[in-house]
């Protein structure tokens, strides 16, 4: 089993003074940019999330507003046996039962779980479910593909090394006051969101459940990476099994990319297209190419914020990053409405914006190994 342990903003406000108290704000880094500035700050509602901050969005099946969360603390728990992985759970929800034996589960009665969110990850399995599950998309996603939308991610080239993402950085990327020593100084913050994904308009299904020319792969292959020009362009089926490969090689295109995409130049019949690798790359890497985040996302399935209460496939969404900043900016480019809007990007072009639908955020503070356990009370 690996555990992660990261704290709210909720857990901090409860620590004497507040997060704006002296005991916290000595110790917590500050952006390197503007030291008014904590590296913990409370998630943002996204440019493309439903909320009244964004009149003009909605989504097409699931019209869900998203919701800032208010936990205390954020528990991911990973392991190989999702039967170990729901009985550790179930552990720390109170059972007092470990492997079959009698074992009292810890500091009984302290919290009270909000909720609890299955992710699994594995060549082939978001297939297998639908299959299993007899979904209407079954057959058009690849048989090898990790995640739901067909696009094996978290590649090695597209994650930054653990130092990077965390408060003290390297010498790739600084971007907070953390200096080795520092309470705080291998923190990173992780970002939790939930979304709800619209495969059958990923596959841009007609009314009778047939995919449609906004759904082939090159279309997706788009979306997805990037335009100019599109990493593959598939096989002469573009829906069966995915239509095209799983596994294609993250390639940094520097961060103009995404606003020459958007001008169209250097795509396919000079196109007006952003791609969500992209978008994200307009600021997701230090200024030698390496990536500023550790992604620790997959798929799910299951009715959390679903209005009709019906199960559907979820991406689990979490990432390290040196700071909440860091990640609102990057959430920010992902959608480029700054771009679509200046060169007439139409919204079927702009990258996954539209088949996700983000119903829950909320910004957490992975400590350093040392202070894992209710960091700071110690000095109370
Ligand atoms: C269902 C929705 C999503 C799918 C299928 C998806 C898929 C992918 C794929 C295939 C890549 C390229 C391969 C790689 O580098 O790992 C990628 C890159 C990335 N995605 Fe997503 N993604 C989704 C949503 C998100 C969301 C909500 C975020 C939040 C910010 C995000 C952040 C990133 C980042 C940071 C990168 C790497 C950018 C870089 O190259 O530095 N993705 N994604």
């Amino acid at each position: 089993m690996f555990t992660f342990i990261a704290y709210g903003i909720p857990y901090f406000a409860k620590l004497p003074g507040g997060l704006t108290g002296p005991l916290v704000s000595a110790r917590m880094p500050r952006l390197a940019a503007d030291h008014s500035r904590l590296v913990l700050e409370e998630a943002v509602v996204g440019p493309t999330d439903v909320s009244p901050q964004n009149p003009g969005i909605t989504k097409r099946r699931f019209n869900v507003p998203v919701q800032v969360e208010q936990n205390d603390v954020l528990i991911t728990i990973r392991g190989d046996d999702s039967s170990y992985v729901a009985d550790v759970v179930r552990w720390f929800g109170g059972s007092n039962s470990l492997a079959g034996r009698a074992v009292a589960s810890p500091v009984p009665r302290l919290l009270t779980f909000t909720s609890s969110r299955a992710m699994f990850q594995q060549m082939g399995l978001p297939r297998y479910v639908a299959d299993r599950n007899q979904l209407p998309f079954a057959k058009f996603i690849h048989p090898h593909s990790p995640m739901w939308m067909g696009f094996g991610d978290q590649q090695v080239q597209g994650s930054g090394p653990a130092e990077i993402t965390t408060c003290a950085g390297n010498s790739s990327a600084r971007l907070t006051t953390a200096v080795a020593g520092d309470y705080f100084d291998s923190a990173s913050v992780q970002h939790l969101s939930h979304l709800i994904l619209d495969m059958e308009q990923f596959f841009d299904f007609d009314a009778a459940g047939n995919p449609g020319p906004d759904g082939v792969f090159t279309e997706r292959v788009q979306y997805m990476f990037r335009s100019t020009p599109p990493p593959s362009l598939g096989n002469p089926d573009q829906y069966t099994d995915g239509g095209g490969p799983s596994f294609l090689e993250t390639t940094f295109a520097g961060t103009g990319d995404a606003e020459n995409s958007a001008k169209g130049i250097g795509t396919p019949e000079n196109q007006h297209r952003i791609g969500h690798l992209s978008g994200l790359q307009r600021s997701s890497r230090a200024a030698d190419g390496t990536p500023i985040h550790i992604r620790m996302d997959g798929p799910g399935f299951d009715n959390l914020d679903v209005p009709d209460g019906s199960i559907q496939p979820k991406l689990q969404f979490t990432v390290f990053v040196p700071s909440a900043d860091f990640f609102a900016t990057m959430r920010r480019n992902q959608a480029s409405l700054d771009l679509a809007a200046a060169n007439a990007v139409p919204e079927q072009d702009n990258g996954l914006e539209r088949f996700i639908t983000a119903t829950r955020r909320q910004n957490f503070l992975a400590p350093p190994r040392r202070h894992r356990a209710f960091p700071l009370l110690e000095l109370t």
